[in-house]
Order: structure tokens, then C-alpha cells, then sequence
């Protein structure tokens, strides 16, 4: 037997116990003619303590950092005790041990706080998983994914696998494909989702569907995202859009509680998509803080324009657009160094304005704005009373072009929450988002795009608008105004924390409706057969009403560990530029395998 315990657990009640332990080195410290080491595995660290005779043959035969021991001893009681250590009561008072493995001096050191940077614990990934914070993470992981399994379970879904090797299914990003040898010049596309698939598998009356399965999409890279990532994949059949809210709002509480022992408070909020972004400049808010933007003048202000309120000759406003607010509590005493720093950072090319304005709602109530020139005193009141300033607010206003101008007011609203520490790691707030618009009309090619995906149905009252109207669009400027910008789709996402964590919809399962929406996109009867006839087909065979939602189980794993970087939570993530640098992927191939693929390289 290599081991009778783990490293992390042995206890005072364990004292006078023979025991043989197995672990990693993770510090040695001589004292006098005694020696500690302190010996790590999975489950935590205890302290060895080496004496006289063995000190001295450890003096010939030194042992090392990462060294891999195996030792017999005896449990003592611990003179000074560590109370940060589960094992700290207790050392070992070694009597014999074996070295089953030295090893190289580690490139980084195997502790929380390691002197590595990100590239090089990328390259040694398998030396980083040793660490105790990603250990935390991976664990975390585990977690999340049997309570997730065993939620579903109990409300009766079951998994099922779906291929990899498939055919292109677009869901907005670039397919990873995957060349055929046995079929000469013709490829496989890796799954950006199991989309289609699980639709069939409601076609054969699996009605409730899940699977915890990788999805692989070769778009940009951020913090948030991975080429390939894994979704909590789920669908069921014979349901309403009430009945997913409801049974995923189930899971994602039951999640809290297993994995945070965290009560969620029911029920989750919901918002409009026009409301989200009204009142906070984008479809995924974070409300663990108000700040709420004030639509001084905005195209998508149902109510009363507020352009009158703007007038008195200052162009900046004028002729915007758009003029978007946001209230910040206590920071009317800013200096002009942190203004500027602030209309610094909005003048970013990431962020893109040509300037910041603002209004200082001083304590004693006077106001004080960037452009006074423009703006009499009763003006300034008219305006803070519209932002609902408070005295202590600081009033940050930008203008410019609708979409960048939003956009950027929502950055600035976390960049501001951010600075005031208002996103704390350990506070969670989940909301529902809903009625998405069904389209997006994509400028460059003059048409109409899926919001979600083709398959996602519109609202029930707007199947009619979506039949009987023609989706050409005559006027791009005017696209608003088409019926098609209208309809509603019946999808939802569900948001954690200013974070995307899942999204699904209601599908369509009737042909004609399906064929009718990839019209609409723009694909002719002959593509549309070509890509999705056997969707198409399967439609005619009794197709049931569905629906269902994905979650980004890395994105979900990683807010839910404190951290928006999913990275530290797969065990094996790729970097920026989307390679491993560990396995060093991607790398060419083999003149003959090439061959054989019948592929030749163009690389210019
Ligand atoms: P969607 O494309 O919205 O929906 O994806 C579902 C969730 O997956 C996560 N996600 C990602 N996570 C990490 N890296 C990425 N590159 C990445 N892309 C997406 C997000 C997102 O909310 N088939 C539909 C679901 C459905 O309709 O049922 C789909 O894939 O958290």
C-alpha cells in the first residue's frame, strides 16, 4: 500500500497512529540538526519532521521542491500549532522514507501567491493545477457539474451524447472544420452547439434532453470566452417559455445552494431587452447596483424627447444623436486630475467618444457642469432633477452616435462601479431577459440576421407579421421601421452578475415556418434545403412543440468562483490567440498527411 492517509487528514485524535504518507515536496527547512518538510498532495499538507540521523542522510542525498516521498512515521502532537491548516495540530515524526520520483527545480513556484506569470504556468499548466487557487477552481467545477447533473436527473432528463463530427450549423461565429480522409475534399464543422441535434431528439420524444458537452466556435477571444467551452446543454418538449424560465430558474437556485450553500431569493427578476437597455445600456446588466442611465435624448425613449431640455445652443448635445447619463454617488468632489483621467479613458479607441462631460451635484446642493457657458442655473436643476441626482452624485454624460454612445455609457457605468468597489465578487444577482427582438439587421450586407439563431420562434403574435410580410429591405437607413424589426422572439437569457451565462429560446418546429425564417435570412429554397433539410425533413414527421437553453457552464463555474476569467477554471484552456501553449497546438501536419487528406497549402 503506497499510503494509509491523505496529506490533509490526519488529526490530533490520530496521535501514536502508524501511518504511511505520499506527496509532493513543498517546502523543506532545516533547523539545526533537525529538518521540516512540508508534504503536499490533493487533499492538503502536513508537516514532516525529519530527525538527527535522518537530517544527515538527507545531507548526502538532498531532496528537493517537487521531489515525489513516500515516509513512515508516527503522529505527534505539534508544539506550535498552525491554526491555518486543517492538519496543523498534528506532525509527522518520520521514521523512514523513500524518494518514488525526484523532479527539476519547478519554473514557478507551487504556492497561492506564485512568483509565475501567465505564460509561463500556461506552458506548465500541469505544475499550475498543482496549486492550491486552481485546485480550488477545478474543484469548484466538479461541483457545479453534479449538482447540475443531479438537478436534471431528478426532474427526469436524461444525457445523451451528440456527434462532433458534424455539419456546419452557424450560430453566429466561424466553424472549426475537420477534413475527411475517407471523402476527399469534403469536411466535418466541430459543433458550435448540439443545436440541431437535440432537436431532433425531441422529434424522437426524448422530451427532456441534457448534456454537459463541449461547443466549439473559432470567434475572438476574451476573458469570457474560449474556442473551445463547455454549455450545461438542455431541451424539452411540450413547453411554454414560462415553463423553462421555471424549471431553470430551479436549477440554477439548486446550483447556489449545493455549490455556495446559498439561499437564492425567489424569484429571479425579468426585464425586457428594450428595458435593459434603456436602463442600462446593454442586454446583460449588472444590477448588483442602480446607476441607471438617464436617456436624455435617445431613439429608443418611448416617452417624450428630451431634446428641448438640451437646447440652449451647445452643439455637443444638439446634434447628437443621443445623450445618455449616469448619476455616480459620492463623487462630486472629484478633482479636475480624475475628470480628466475619466474623459482619458472615454476618448479610448476601445470606448470611442470624443469626449466626457459632466455635472458636479455638490453636497451643498449647488451645481457646477463642464458647460456652464451653455447652461444657466435653472437649466443645471432641470437637468439634475431629470438624471435623479443627490447631492454627492457626480452627473457623467456622453453624446454622439445611438449605438457607440450607449455602449460606451454602459462601460463607463462598471468602469465607475469598479472604481467604487460596487461589483463585489461575492454578492450575486441573477435576472431574466426577454423579448429579444427576432432580427438584427447586419448593415454591410443589407439584411435581415437571427438574433439567437434560425431556429429560435418568434412570439406567438408575431408569427402572422412574419408570414405576411416580405423581408426585403427597401430603405436601409429606414430599417427600423420594417415589420421585421418589430417582432419579438421568443427567447430568454438568463444573466449573472453583468454576465451572459445562458441563453435559449422557444424553437419553431412547423417546416413552413422554418423554411419562411431562412428565407428571411436571406438563404434561398436550395441552401436552405442543402444546410438543414434534414431538420426540415424531420419536421414533417411529427415534430413537437419545444424549447430549451444552454448555460455557459465556464463562464457560470467562474463567476461563481469570484473570477470573470474563465481560464482558471478549465483545466486545460488555450490562450489568447487561441493556442496551447503547453501541448503547442495548433501545429502543422505531416507532409503525407496532407497527402492524404489531399489538401496542398497556400500560404502567401
Ligand atoms: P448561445 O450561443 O447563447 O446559445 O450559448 C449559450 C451560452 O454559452 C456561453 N458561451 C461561451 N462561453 C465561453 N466561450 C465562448 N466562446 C462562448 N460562447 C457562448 C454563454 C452563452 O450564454 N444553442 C444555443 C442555446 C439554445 O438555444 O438552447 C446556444 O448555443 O454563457
Amino acid at each position: 500500500m503506497y499510503r494509509t492517509h491523505t496529506c490533509g487528514e490526519l488529526r490530533i485524535t490520530d496521535i501514536n497512529t502508524e501511518i504511511t504518507l505520499t506527496g509532493w515536496i513543498q517546502t523543506i527547512r532545516k533547523f539545526g540538526s533537525i529538518t521540516f518538510i512540508d508534504l503536499r498532495d490533493r487533499y492538503g499538507i502536513t508537516q514532516l519532521l525529519f530527525n538527527e540521523k535522518l537530517t544527515q542522510s538527507l545531507d548526502k542525498n538532498p531532496l528537493g521542491r517537487e521531489f515525489v516521498l513516500q515516509v513512515k512515521g508516527k503522529v505527534s502532537e505539534r508544539s506550535n500549532k498552525n491554526k491555518n491548516i486543517s492538519t496543523g495540530d498534528i506532525e509527522i515524526l518520520v521514521s523512514e522514507f523513500k524518494v518514488l520520483n525526484s523532479s527539476a527545480i519547478p519554473p514557478f513556484t507551487i504556492q497561492d501567491d506564485t512568483d509565475g506569470g501567465d505564460d509561463l504556468r500556461m506552458k506548465y499548466r500541469f505544475l499550475d493545477l498543482r496549486r492550491n487557487a486552481i485546485k480550488k477552481n477545478i474543484e469548484l467545477r466538479y461541483a457545479v457539474s453534479r449538482a447540475a447533473r443531479n438537478y436534471l436527473h431528478q426532474n427526469n432528463f436524461i444525457d445523451i451524447e451528440t456527434p462532433f463530427l458534424i455539419k456546419s450549423t452557424p450560430e453566429g461565429a466561424r466553424d472549426f472544420v475537420v477534413p475527411s480522409r475517407m471523402n476527399a475534399g469534403e469536411f466535418y464543422a466541430l459543433p458550435q452547439s448540439p443545436q440541431t441535434f437535440k432537436q431532433l431528439l425531441m422529434v424522437s420524444g426524448y422530451d427532456r434532453y441534457y448534456q454537459i458537452v463541449k461547443c466549439f466556435r473559432d470567434e475572438d477571444l476574451r476573458a469570457d470566452r474560449q474556442p473551445e467551452f463547455t454549455q450545461i446543454d438542455c431541451e424539452m418538449a411540450f413547453v411554454e417559455q414560462e415553463d423553462i424560465l421555471q424549471m431553470f430558474e430551479g436549477m440554477i437556485k439548486y446550483i447556489f445552494k449545493e455549490v455556495k450553500n446559498f439561499e437564492y431569493a425567489s424569484p429571479l427578476e425579468r426585464m425586457t431587452w428594450l428595458d435593459a437597455l434603456r436602463n442600462y445600456g446593454n442586454d446583460k446588466p449588472d444590477t448588483r447596483f442602480e446607476m441607471k442611465l438617464a436617456n436624455l435624448k435617445s431613439p429608443l425613449q418611448t416617452s417624450p424627447d428630451r431634446g428641448g431640455l438640451l437646447s440652449p445652443g451647445f452643439k455637443v448635445f444638439d446634434e447628437a444623436e443621443s445623450v445618455l447619463a449616469i448619476s455616480v454617488s459620492g463623487c462630486s468632489d472629484y478633482s479636475r486630475k480624475q475628470t480628466d483621467e475619466l474623459t482619458e479613458w472615454v476618448k479610448r479607441p476601445q470606448i470611442g467618444m470624443k469626449g466626457l462631460a459632466f455635472i458636479k451635484h455638490n453636497t451643498d446642493g449647488t451645481l457646477k457642469s463642464s458647460f456652464d457657458k451653455f447652461f444657466n442655473e435653472e437649466q443645471l436643476k432641470q437637468f439634475s432633477a431629470f438624471c435623479d441626482s443627490k447631492p454627492g452624485d457626480l452627473i457623467l454624460i456622453l453624446a454622439g452616435k445611438e449605438e457607440r454612445t450607449r455602449k460606451a455609457i454602459s462601460e463607463l457605468r462598471l468602469y465607475m462601479a469598479d472604481r467604487l468597489g460596487f461589483r463585489k465578487p461575492d454578492e450575486f444577482k441573477l435576472l431574466w431577459i426577454t423579448d429579444f427582438p427576432l432580427f438584427e439587421y447586419d448593415e454591410e450586407n443589407n439584411r435581415w440576421v437571427a438574433r439567437h439563431h434560425p431556429f429560435t420562434s418568434p412570439k406567438p403574435e408575431d408569427i402572422e407579421v412574419m408570414i405576411n410580410n416580405d423581408p426585403a429591405i427597401e430603405n436601409a437607413e429606414k430599417y427600423l421601421e420594417h415589420p421585421y424589426a418589430k417582432i419579438k422572439a421568443n427567447a430568454y437569457d438568463m444573466v449573472l452578475n453583468g454576465n451572459e451565462i445562458g441563453g435559449g429560446s422557444i424553437r419553431i418546429y412547423q417546416r413552413e415556418l422554418q423554411e419562411k425564417m431562412f428565407a428571411a435570412l436571406g438563404m434561398s429554397k436550395e441552401e436552405a434545403q442543402h444546410k438543414f433539410g434534414f431538420l426540415l425533413g424531420a419536421f414533417e414527421y411529427g415534430a413537437p412543440p419545444h424549447g430549451g437553453i444552454a448555460f455557459g457552464f465556464d463562464r457560470l463555474c467562474a463567476i461563481l468562483g469570484g473570477s470573470e476569467s474563465i481560464r482558471d477554471f478549465i483545466a486545460f484552456p488555450k490562450n489568447n490567440s487561441g493556442r496551447d501553449v503547453m501541448i503547442d497546438a495548433p501545429s502543422t501536419i505531416d507532409e503525407k498527411q496532407l497527402e492524404e487528406l489531399r489538401i496542398k497549402l497556400n500560404l502567401k
